[in-house]
């Protein structure tokens, strides 16, 4: 069983603090992505869990096993774990066989094991047709599948992986969330994957850690993460929400443009400003006032955008909020006209801080 647990690490560079009082437990077995924008620590966490870095403060354990402390540090060869780094290098001169045997040759396995072991990975990652190729004869995707065959051959405990798809263009990057996760599933190893996009951490996680400035700002299911955001920054980094501000009425309410707007989340503290999210396709949005006129509020068109499959919409409520409705394609308002918005109570969401 190896379970991998943070607790309270922090890893600082002269003064600054890039990781900062993190802790996090990933269960064995199960897939845990690290999300976030570029310089929120996710590469030095990754590197603290391989023994690349040690920590300034707290302690990493495997298992019932404590690997780092700012004392001591077992070095990264002995963790049974794979990394792939954010560059990954195959050996040019190297077929795609012999890169993904290359770990196994070092630690001196015998040549019958080698080649059990190889014939299984290539038939896993499907890549048995290009066993004889060398990295410059294979696509990006291709040379991204032997770079996680090689990782995997070693049979490690924990598989971290560092923007593994980045080089890859859109198509790609798709398919090999799939691959990646069809991997972890085949093998169930602990997996650490760092990312700073979204839409791959929704798809391949089981817990999503959002990070901001070296800190954990919120972990959770990837629909906890999507549907119940618990800070500003959360809600605007998954999904662009829009986060509209308005003074607290009660445990429940805020005022927006003098309607009382009901919300869902965290608690309201009556007279303090107030953050509340709201995404931009939940909004419904009418040219006539609602029948049923809880949670309206009137707003005025500023633009909007035929996107085919749906429209766009920029609108200003009194006060001068503004916030983005995306509505079905035929919901044809041009700028300047009057409109309503229906704010779903269980859709508004208060936020922390
Ligand atoms: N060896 C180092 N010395 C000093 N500062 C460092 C060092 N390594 C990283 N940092 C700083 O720590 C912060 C976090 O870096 P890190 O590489 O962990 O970010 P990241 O989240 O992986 O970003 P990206 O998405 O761009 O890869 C950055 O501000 C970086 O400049
Ligand atoms: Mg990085």
């Amino acid at each position: 069983m190896a379970s991998v647990e943070l607790r309270n690490l922090t890893k600082r560079y002269g003064s600054n603090a890039v990781v900062d009082d993190v802790s996090l437990t990933v269960e064995h077995g199960k897939l845990v992505c690290l999300l976030g924008p570029s310089g929120c620590g996710k590469t030095t966490t990754l590197r603290l869990i391989a023994g690349f870095v040690e920590p300034s403060e707290g302690e990493i354990r495997v298992g019932d096993r404590v690997v780092s402390t700012p004392a001591n540090s077992l070095p990264p060869e002995k963790r049974n774990m794979s990394m792939i780094f954010q560059s990954y290098a195959l050996w040019p001169h190297m077929t795609v066989a012999e890169n993904i045997v290359y770990g196994l040759k070092l630690r001196k396995m015998d040549r019958e094991t080698i080649a059990k072991k190889r014939e299984a990975i290539l038939a896993t990652t499907k890549l048995a047709p290009l066993a004889q190729r060398y990295p410059g004869e294979l696509s990006g995707g291709q040379q991204q599948r032997v770079a996680l065959a090689r990782a995997l051959i070693v049979e490690p405990e924990t598989l971290l992986l560092d923007e593994p798809l980045s080089n890859l263009d859109a198509n790609l990057r798709e398919e090999m969330r799939f691959e990646v996760r069809r991997l972890h599933d085949a093998y169930r190893y602990t997996t650490v994957y760092v990312t700073h996009d979204q839409s791959e951490a929704m798809t391949t996680a089981d817990l999503i850690c959002v990070m901001n400035a070296g800190k954990i700002e919120q972990a959770g299911s990837p629909e906890e993460i999507y549907d119940r955001p618990r800070s500003e920054f959360v809600a605007r980094f998954i999904g662009s929400s829009n986060v509209i501000k308005g003074k607290g009425l009660d445990q429940s309410h805020i005022s927006l443009a003098d309607a009382r707007i009901r919300c869902a989340g965290a608690p309201i503290t009556a007279g303090a400003e107030t953050a509340v999210s709201v995404r931009p396709h939940e909004i419904r949005l009418s040219s006539t006032p609602p029948q049923q006129a809880d949670n309206v509020v009137p707003a005025t068109v500023i633009r909007q955008v035929f996107l085919g499959n749906s429209r766009d919409y920029m609108v200003e409520v009194k006060g001068g909020t503004q916030l983005r409705v995306v509505t079905a394609a035929d919901v044809a308002i041009p700028p300047g006209g009057a409109v309503w918005l229906q704010l779903p109570p269980e859709r508004c969401r208060a936020l922390v801080g």
